[in-house]
């Protein structure tokens, strides 16, 4: 797993409750060569295994970001995969629109805040601890509807726009991380469809033997950040290793 990194590396996950990020920190912990796995989400999880930290921390606000970098300061992370990600909320009332007449500010801006300005607000926050010359790989979840160029059926403008501008932050962030290190790689990724919270209200209309689990996709994701190098930085690909046009 991961051959670019050193053994008894540290990682950090967000979105750790989530489908995927739950299934990703499993996965981290199957292996023996991870020396710390921190796991942060809203309700911290549990697994018996010593090399698991779980910060219960929202950093979707400024206090969450800050009780992070409390808990890392600025010892080295060698790998960061960010799964925060938002498609609908019932209680909120936001669901991916059809039609213009759908478009909502409130959910446009909770969109942006949750799947564009956070994943690059926790790389600000993170700043010291993926500086210096240390191998780190950075991985932030996406999804192919956030392509511009691959946007053919409309609609779910919120999301598709908020991944948008989720990859161009990536994007630039992966310049700047070339120069604070040089053995950095940010890149970002498309799980493919998979059976989880986010996607439950859409998988009647997944074509048979297309919808993922979760153990399946966080093994291939793994896989694709394990082929990784540093002049790969600011890629957008998906699953199965295809580069995603942007
Ligand atoms: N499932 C798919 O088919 C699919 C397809 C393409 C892309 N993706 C992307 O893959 C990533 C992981 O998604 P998933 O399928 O694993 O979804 P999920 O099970 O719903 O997990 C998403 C995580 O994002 C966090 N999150 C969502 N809304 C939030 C909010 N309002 N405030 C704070 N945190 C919030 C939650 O973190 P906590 O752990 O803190 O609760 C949640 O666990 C997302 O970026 C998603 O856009 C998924």
């Amino acid at each position: 797993m991961l051959p670019q990194l050193p053994d008894g590396f540290s990682a950090l996950v967000t979105g750790a409750s989530g489908g995927i990020g739950s299934a990703l920190v499993d996965a981290l912990l199957a292996s023996p060569r991870p020396g710390r796995v921190l796991a942060v989400s809203r309700q911290a999880i549990r697994r018996p295994d010593a090399r698991l930290t779980a910060l219960p921390l929202d950093i979707t606000t400024p206090r969450g970001r800050d009780g992070l970098v409390e808990a890392i300061g600025d010892a080295p992370l060698h790998l960061l995969i960010n799964t925060l990600g938002m498609l609908h909320d019932a209680e909120a009332g936001i669901a991916p629109e059809k039609t213009l007449g759908d478009l909502d500010a409130e959910s446009l801006t909770r969109l942006f805040q949750v799947n564009a300005a956070t994943p690059a607000l926790l790389l600000k926050a993170l700043e010291g601890a993926l500086k210096g010359r240390h191998p780190a790989l950075i991985a932030s979840l996406s999804a192919r509807v956030g392509s511009i160029g691959d946007n053919r059926l409309g609609g779910w403008y919120a999301y598709r726009a908020s991944k948008a501008a989720h990859n161009m932050l990536m994007k630039t962030a992966a310049v700047e991380l070339r120069r604070l290190n040089p053995q950095a790689t940010v890149v970002c990724l498309h799980p493919g469809t998979t059976d989880t919270a986010l996607s439950a209200p859409f998988q009647s209309r997944v074509p048979a033997g297309k919808l993922f689990s979760t153990p399946f996709v966080a093994e291939r994701l793994l896989g694709v950040l394990g082929r990784r190098t540093p002049e790969d930085s600011g890629d957008f690909r998906d699953w199965n290793d295809e580069p995603i046009c942007w």
